[in-house]
């Protein structure tokens, strides 16, 4: 079927008390592996692209191939952009055939941050495509913050109410603990913030670096309202791990399909699994 918007599968998921797994594309097999397993587990889902990923494989690549999975699907699949970080890369996604962007505003004030979500909110609306935004700073694993120091990065439930009625948007991405990349420990997430925030916006909640988050929190989170999850590095790590595995047991493989697809089983296999995490199986 034609691509959905997020806003439209996380109202969905909104009533149903899930949480729809947004996983991160690069490449062929990414894309191939999300929509096999949603539509293994016959759920919605969500594919997006980082601005690294769009400058690697290119812009009209990744909705071409999304585009095509999608339509050749019979779930609900979505296509947006993770961590944009200007209005111009929203805007160039938007024409592209994108249906959701995440207008990434947080290394700005809160005022700058309100003001260029509303430059992106009043072109997506215009042509009926969602909108995320980031509140608080969710750093990476390599970053390197003092425990002491993480919870100055976390999202203010007062500046989060403050923010979701200054602009609108389909969806809050919030700071409550997660990281992007590899956890050394055990990541604490602020459960309390979490349900303060949603109690005072009422939006969907996005949860960024969930992977390497134990089960029982991700569960936890989707109890509290968190509806859309985010997932990049445990598909990285299923790839990478089904490459060596060809490569190891088979030195002399030269056949890029042999080496890729087994990689692609993987990362399958993963999303299936998060996908029945998340709750939102059998939701298409
Ligand atoms: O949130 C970050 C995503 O994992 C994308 O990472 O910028 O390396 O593509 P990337
Ligand atoms: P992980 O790579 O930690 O799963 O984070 C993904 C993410 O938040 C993409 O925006
Ligand atoms: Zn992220």
């Amino acid at each position: 079927m034609p691509l959905v918007t997020v806003a439209q599968l996380l109202a969905a998921a909104e009533s149903g008390r899930y949480a729809v797994g947004a996983f991160n594309c690069n490449n062929m097999e990414i894309v191939q592996a999300i929509i096999e397993a949603a539509e293994a587990e016959k759920a919605p889902v969500i594919v997006q692209a980082s601005q690294g990923a769009i400058k690697y494989a290119g812009l009209e690549y990744i909705v071409a191939l999304t585009r095509v999975a999608a339509e050749k699907a019979t779930i609900p699949v979505a296509l947006h952009l993770d961590h944009g970080t200007s209005f111009e890369q929203c805007v160039q996604c938007i024409w592209s055939g994108f249906t959701s962007v995440m207008l990434d505003g947080s290394k700005h004030s809160l005022a700058e941050n309100i003001a260029l979500t509303n430059r992106v909110l009043a072109v997506a609306r215009a042509v009926g495509v969602s909108v995320e935004a980031e509140l608080g700073k969710i750093s990476g694993t390599e970053d390197d913050i003092f425990v002491h120091e993480r919870e100055a990065f976390f999202t203010d439930p007062a500046e989060a109410k403050e923010f979701v009625a200054a602009t609108g948007v389909d969806a809050l991405a919030v700071a409550i603990g997660t990281a992007h990349g590899q956890y050394k420990g055990r990541p604490e997430l602020d459960f309390d913030r979490l349900a303060a925030i949603r109690e005072l916006v009422g939006i969907p909640i996005v949860l960024h670096g969930s992977s390497g988050v134990p089960d029982e929190d991700i569960r936890r989170a989707v109890e509290i309202g968190v509806r859309k999850v985010n997932i990049d590095t445990n598909l990285r790590e299923a790839f990478v791990a089904g490459v060596k595995e060809v490569l190891a047991q088979n030195p002399q493989e030269i056949d890029p399909r042999k080496v890729l697809g087994p990689a692609k089983q993987k990362m399958s296999a993963v999303i299936r699994e998060k996908i029945r995490l998340f709750g939102s199986a059998g939701k298409a």
